[in-house]
C-alpha cells in the first residue's frame, strides 16, 4: 500500500474558538503535546502486546511508536529551551471518550482501535496545521510545520492497518461512524485548554 496524502477523513473542522484558546495559552498547549506524543507511542506499543498474533502489526506499529517518541523528545526540547517544566498533566476527556465506543469482539475491537488511532492522528495534524499558519512565534510555528506531515501519514497509516482487517465498504462505514461522533465530543464544552477538546 503507497500512503499518498489524501485528504483526512474528518467530519468537521476545528473551531475558531479552539485555535483561540490555545493560542491563549501555549504553555499549556505544549506540555499537553508532549504528553500527547508520549501516549501515542504508549499506545502503538501496547497494541504490539495485545495483538501478538498478528505479526504484520509488529513493525509498522514500532516504527510508529519510535516516530511518536522523536516527536516526543523534540517537543521536550522546545519546552527546556523555554525555560518550561515537563510535568504531569491532566489529560482532557477525548481520548478516553472515543476509545469508549470500541466494539469488544474481534476483529472489530481491532478494526475500531486502529480507526480511533486514525481519526486522533487525523485531528493532531488539522490542529497543528491550524497552530502552523497562526503562531506568530516562527520557532513553534516550525516545529508544528514540521510535524504536520507525519501526523498526516501516521492517520493514512492506521486506516490502511484497518482495512487489513474487514470489508473496504464495512471498515470506511465504522470510520464514518467514529468520525461523527468524534465530532460531537468536539462540539460538546471544553473546560481544559488541550490540544484535543
Ligand atoms: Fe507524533
Ligand atoms: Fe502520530
Amino acid at each position: 500500500v503507497s500512503y499518498t496524502m489524501q485528504p483526512l477523513r474528518l467530519s468537521e473542522r476545528s473551531s475558531p474558538a479552539w485555535l483561540e484558546r490555545a493560542l491563549s495559552d501555549l504553555p499549556t498547549i505544549l506540555l499537553d503535546h508532549a504528553h500527547c506524543e508520549k501516549k501515542a507511542a504508549s499506545t502503538a506499543m501496547n497494541l504490539m502486546f495485545r495483538y501478538q498474533d498478528r505479526p504484520e502489526l509488529m513493525a509498522p506499529l514500532s516504527r510508529l511508536a519510535r516516530e511518536e517518541l522523536e516527536h516526543f523528545e523534540l517537543v521536550l526540547s522546545v519546552l527546556e529551551s523555554r525555560g518550561l517544566e515537563f510535568l504531569a498533566l491532566e489529560p482532557g476527556p477525548y481520548a478516553a471518550q472515543l476509545h469508549k465506543v470500541v466494539r469488544r469482539n474481534e476483529p472489530a475491537r481491532l478494526i475500531d482501535t486502529l480507526l480511533v488511532c486514525a481519526i486522533i492522528e487525523g485531528r493532531s495534524c488539522e490542529r497543528m496545521r491550524l497552530l502552523s499558519e497562526h503562531l506568530q512565534d516562527e520557532e513553534l510555528a516550525g516545529l508544528y510545520r514540521r510535524l504536520v506531515a507525519s501526523e498526516a501519514r501516521h492517520h493514512q497509516e492506521f486506516v490502511a492497518l484497518a482495512l487489513r482487517y474487514g470489508g473496504e465498504e464495512a471498515v470506511m462505514t465504522r470510520l464514518r461512524e467514529l468520525m461523527d461522533h468524534e465530532a460531537e465530543l468536539l462540539g460538546r464544552p471544553a473546560e481544559l485548554v488541550r490540544l484535543h477538546t
